[in-house]
């Protein structure tokens, strides 16, 4: 691989490439691939456009496996029998060319059995593209929502959160650098054959110091996943993923999307259903109804009452994600009480007494039994 990437640096190769495929890549992308390659050996590969044009058949449209903002990624099959999945980065605009860098600058560097593995890339003629594993399942979202979640039976959701978890702690605390990924969401969690969950699309992530606590940044991410101090003044902190993740953790319990304009607008924002039904000692109504009873309650409650943790409005107030592993394997009890939903629900919350849970449905505590009044106190106060 090295080899190979030597070659098309060597000046006389590079002639040759101009001729036959007009290449074109400026010498700050040279001297960033030498970089790249020199420092990860045969881990990472250079692809030729060419072999990336026949892996998917010219980038036909049917091979598309999903769109984001900045390009579409499709199915590919290499001349070895690989199978992988190809992002085509718009490269028109300045951020496409920025997440080309940011994504083979992290991923070729990180290693984790929840993460998204970069195989390696191509930067040829104005072509910018990625190569990564193929994921056979797709992404959380398209599992969750389009497919029907009923198709995702309780120990499978339990294991992609639990999954998606390490990922994220190996990110901000494991991983020889602190990043912070900033667009977490299901449609970048992707699921392998087994529904093991991988967390990808690096183009948002910053890389800080390891001294580095917070960064000043623009506001970058997908509404509905924000962190409510990062959207109104671009404070970023890992406790923002934090926030994100416990968003996702609300969608994959109740198989709902975070927002969903076609119900009743008190219902429209998940994360305001969970708190509300929180306060009223009802949060196992969240459970996706889909899955009948088949779900084990008490691991239900827990994710659910790590996921209000983790959307606190106050980021200091939410656990790291070593700690909501932690809580997420349920050996020990749970201490720590949601108190504080973000602010933006608090004008149109309306407060409920607090009523036990229906005999019906499974009785889980949350630990205390005090946690529907000091929330109630909570909006009273602000
Ligand atoms: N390795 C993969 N295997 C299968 N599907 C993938 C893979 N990578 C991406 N996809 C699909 O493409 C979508 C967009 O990919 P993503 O990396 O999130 O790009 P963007 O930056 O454009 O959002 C994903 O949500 C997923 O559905
Ligand atoms: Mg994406």
């Amino acid at each position: 691989m090295l080899k190979l990437f030597t070659c098309c640096l060597s000046p006389h190769c590079q002639e040759q490439q101009q001729q036959a495929h007009s290449v074109s890549i400026t010498t700050t992308e040279r001297s960033f691939f030498e970089d790249i390659i020199g420092s990860k050996g045969g881990l990472f590969r250079i692809f030729r456009l060419a072999e990336l044009k026949d892996a998917t058949d010219n980038f036909r449209s049917r091979n598309i496996l999903g769109r984001g903002a900045f390009g579409e990624v499709f199915k590919g099959v290499l001349t070895d029998g690989t199978q992988v999945a190809v992002k085509k980065l718009s490269v028109q605009s300045h951020q496409g060319k920025r997440q080309f860098r940011t994504e083979v600058t992290l991923l070729s560097t990180l290693r984790h059995v929840n993460l998204v593995r970069l195989l390696g890339c191509c930067a040829e003629q104005s072509e910018r593209l990625l190569v990564y594993e193929y994921h056979l399942n797709g992404s959380l979202d398209q599992t969750l929502f389009k497919t029907g979640s009923k198709n995702l039976g309780w120990p499978l959701r339990r294991e992609i959160i639990i999954g998606a978890a390490k990922g994220l702690q190996y990110l901000h605390e494991d991983s020889r650098h602190h990043i912070i990924h900033r667009d977490i969401k299901a449609s970048n969690i992707l699921l392998d054959e087994k529904f093991h969950a991988r967390i990808s699309d690096f183009g948002l992530a910053r890389l800080l110091d390891m001294s580095q606590t917070h960064l000043s940044t623009g506001v970058a991410g997908t509404f509905g996943y924000l962190a409510p101090e990062y959207a109104s003044s671009g404070n970023l902190t890992d406790k923002a993923d934090v926030y994100s993740f416990g968003i996702v953790m609300l969608e994959v319990v109740s198989g709902r999307k975070n927002y969903n304009p076609n119900v009743r607008p008190e219902d429209q924002l998940l994360l305001k259903v969970a708190w509300r039904l929180y306060t009223q000692g009802k949060l196992l109504d969240l459970v996706d109804r889909r899955m009948g009873d088949q779900y084990v309650p008490w691991e239900a409650a827990r994710i659910l009452h790590v996921a209000l943790l983790c959307t606190q409005a106050a980021q200091s107030l939410r656990p790291s994600m070593s700690k909501v592993v932690y809580l997420l394997h349920g050996r020990s009890e749970i201490s720590e009480v949601p108190t504080k939903p973000p602010s933006v629900f608090v004008e149109s919350f309306e407060m409920q007494p607090h009523k036990p849970q229906s005999r019906k449905r499974p009785s889980v505590t949350l630990t205390s039994s005090s946690n529907a009044s000091m929330v109630s106190s909570i909006f009273s106060e602000t």
